[in-house]
């Protein structure tokens, strides 16, 4: 549709129509960056050192993303990986423990589970990349696993209602991976919400950027205060954060480790105008998927999966499957499509981290898991950050098209 004037493409010997990076990072606005400046001016980079936690950047934004998420509490961490592991901790998990997670997801998740020496049981996800409630029931009563870690991969959301039901029935301790999921609801209720305790990154990709960072939230009093204390608050630190029990602090503080996984009052400080930025690039994701998915939605080689209906999603980023293509045409498009300024990747090639396969570390990356494996196969995922107008997403939708007509056609 978009591909009339025919171009010829870079790997004929054409010019680049492409003059825009998808995939780079947000920069930090400037109020982050005039508060983090002032932070670093005054020598005061260490979440406890301010007097008061009304003069503490970490405890205010964690008080204002609480706020956003609708939570009791929020408790910041120097990465998701980190926050899930305090959340592993507060659920109880011991060496040896089966935990229920995804099968398609990032290396860090089951890198968590194999930090608590704990042992993932994979589960299969859909045809749209999410968590398979069925066979999340399946593998729950098979193993009589307790916990359950789920990722909403790339912000894609599996039936909510059928997945609370299976964590009812085996009364799960339930942990919600939102590192894609900012502003992401289930009919109208935000994920994060929905389990006992929900981890989000604020690693430079995700919808919240500032390098690295994670944050922990829950409604949970016990939670919380154990958060606080294994990310590293001893003594009566506790004081600085807003809303926890003092006979709870009180009872617990010293008595449980602390793994030195605080927020950097740097990093809190680049984040906090980030919250309210977060409604006004879910707005720009939005159009510039729907558009995109406009373009090349209807292309013979191209599945753009439709989401579940009672699901809002994110859409910083797109994922497609490539069909009726062999590895090697597939694995070309990817090729040609960075050969044009566009890179992508296929999950379920060239050693993806994304690849269960690939994680030798864990037992189960030798299980074959059919459904994961026909979804990863051939999913292509594009990052769509928010500076894209949608005169780039005309581009990059043309470019897709011509490219993937090309390889078909060669
Ligand atoms: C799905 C998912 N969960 C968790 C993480 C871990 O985030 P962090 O790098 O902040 O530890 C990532 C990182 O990219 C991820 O993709």
């Amino acid at each position: 549709m978009m591909s009339d004037s025919k171009r010829r493409l870079v790997v004929e010997g054409g010019e680049k129509i492409v003059d825009f990076d998808n995939k780079a990072f947000k920069p930090i606005p400037e109020e982050g960056i005039e508060m983090a400046a002032n932070a670093m001016r005054r020598g005061v980079m260490y979440r406890y050192q301010p007097k008061t936690k009304e003069e503490s950047i970490t405890a205010n934004f964690e008080k204002k993303f609480a706020e956003f998420m609708g939570v009791k509490h929020a408790v910041g961490g120097n990465s998701c990986g980190s926050t899930m592991f305090i959340a592993m901790n507060i659920a109880g998990v011991k060496a040896g423990d089966k935990i229920l997670s995804n099968a398609f997801t990032f290396h860090a998740v089951p890198s968590v589970i194999e930090h608590m020496r704990a042992e993932p049981v994979l589960v299969e996800s859909n045809r749209e990349w999410g968590m398979c409630p069925d066979d999340l029931d399946k593998k729950a009563a098979e193993t009589g696993a307790k916990v359950l870690l789920m990722s909403y991969m790339r912000g894609h959301v599996p039936d909510m209602d059928r997945i609370m039901e299976v964590v009812k029935k085996h009364d799960l301790f339930f942990i919600e991976d939102c590192a894609h999921a900012y502003c992401t609801s289930w009919d109208g209720k935000l994920l994060g919400t929905f389990g006992h305790i929900a981890c989000f990154s604020t690693q430079s990709s995700k919808g919240m950027s500032a390098g690295e960072g994670g944050i922990f939230i829950t409604d949970n009093d016990e939670y919380a205060a154990k958060a606080v204390l294994y990310a590293g608050s001893y003594e009566l630190l506790w004081k600085k954060h807003y809303n926890l029990d003092p006979e709870l602090m009180d009872k617990l503080q010293n008595q449980i480790p602390g793994y030195s996984m605080r927020m950097h009052e740097v990093t809190a400080a680049m984040l906090t105008p980030q919250i309210d930025r977060l409604s006004v690039i879910h707005k720009i994701h939005t159009e510039n998927y729907m558009r995109l998915e406009s373009i090349i939605g209807d292309h013979p080689n191209i599945e753009v999966p439709a989401k579940m209906e009672k699901a809002d999603r994110f859409y910083d980023t797109m994922q497609f499957h490539v069909t009726g293509l062999s590895r090697e045409k597939a694995d070309r498009f990817i090729d040609l499509m960075k050969m044009e300024g566009i890179p992508m990747q296929i999950f379920g090639a060239k050693r993806n981290a994304r690849d269960y396969r690939q994680w030798t570390y864990v037992a189960a990356h030798k299980e074959v898991m059919p459904e994961t494996i026909a979804n990863i196969e051939f999913a292509c995922d594009l990052s769509m950050q928010p500076h894209l107008t949608l005169d780039n997403i005309e581009v990059m939708g043309r470019v897709i098209r011509e490219v993937m007509d090309f390889v078909v056609a060669e």
